[in-house]
C-alpha cells in the first residue's frame, strides 16, 4: 500500500511545484506563504510530506532547523536540489504515519497539503503528538474544496485531471474547518486558530498545541 503511494507521488516530482501552481493558482499559494510568514520561533521543526519543498523554504526562515521528510525518494531528490542553499534544512525519508523519531524531539510539526491525501489522518496526528515536546506547535495547511463554488471546483478538477490524472485513492476533497479541528482535538491538541484562506481556491490553516 505505502509503496503504491510512494510510486504515485514520485512520478509527479520533476514538475511538482509548477503543476501545483497551475492547478490551485498562485493566489492561494501566496495567501498560505503570507500566513506562514506570521509564524515565529518555530525552533526545531519536522515537516511531513514536504514534496519538492515549496513551503519548506518559508518555514526554514522561521526555524532553527527543519527536518523535511517525505515518503517519495523522487520528491526528496527534487527537494534536495531546490533547497540546497539552506544551511538549516536536512532532508530525510519518513512515513508520517509511523516515523522513527524519539518522543518529545521537536518544537513544531508542520505539514502542508498532506492530510487530504493520507489514508488515516488520525495516525498522522497521533505521530505528531508523540514526537512533539509538551507545548509544541502543530501547524497544518491543507487545500480544500470546502467553501469553493461549484464552477471553481469544476475548473480545478479539470486542471488536476489534465496534469495528474485520477487523484490518489485516499483523497478528501472537502475537508471543513470543523472536521479538521475534530481530528486534532481527538488526539489531545488544543486548537489556537483555524481559518479558511483563499478566494477562488481555498486552504485550511490550523495551529494547535500539544496540551
Ligand atoms: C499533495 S503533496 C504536498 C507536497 C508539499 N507539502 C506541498 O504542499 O507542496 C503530498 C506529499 O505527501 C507525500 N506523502 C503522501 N503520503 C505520505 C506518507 N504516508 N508519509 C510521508 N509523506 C507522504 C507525497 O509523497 C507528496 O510529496
Amino acid at each position: 500500500m505505502i509503496e503504491q503511494e510512494e510510486e504515485y507521488w514520485g512520478k509527479f516530482a520533476p514538475t511538482y511545484d509548477n503543476d501545483q501552481e497551475y492547478i490551485v493558482g498562485n493566489a492561494i499559494l501566496q495567501a498560505i506563504t503570507t500566513k506562514l510568514h506570521e509564524e515565529c520561533d518555530l525552533g526545531e521543526v519536522i515537516e511531513f510530506g514536504c514534496g519538492a519543498g515549496y513551503f519548506t523554504k518559508v518555514i526554514a526562515r522561521k526555524a532553527r532547523h527543519v527536518i523535511a521528510t517525505d515518503l517519495s525518494d523522487q520528491m526528496l531528490e527534487v527537494a534536495r536540489v531546490q533547497l540546497q542553499k539552506f544551511q538549516n534544512i536536512t532532508i530525510q525519508k519518513a512515513n508520517c504515519e509511523d516515523t522513527y523519531f524519539p518522543s518529545g524531539r521537536f518544537d513544531s510539526v508542520f505539514m502542508a497539503n498532506l492530510i487530504h491525501v493520507v489514508e488515516n489522518p488520525m495516525n498522522v496526528f497521533q505521530e505528531s503528538h508523540q514526537i512533539l515536546r509538551h507545548g509544541g506547535l502543530l501547524l497544518v495547511v491543507d487545500f480544500t474544496g470546502y467553501g469553493m463554488n461549484w464552477f471553481e471546483k469544476m475548473k480545478l478538477g479539470i486542471r488536476y485531471l489534465k496534469k495528474w490524472g485520477m487523484p490518489s485513492r485516499y483523497v478528501r476533497h472537502n475537508l471543513s474547518p470543523d472536521e479538521l479541528v475534530s481530528f486534532v482535538e481527538n488526539i489531545d491538541f488544543k486548537v489556537e486558530e483555524v481559518r479558511l484562506l483563499g478566494d477562488k481556491t481555498k486552504a485550511l490553516y490550523l495551529r494547535g498545541r500539544k496540551a
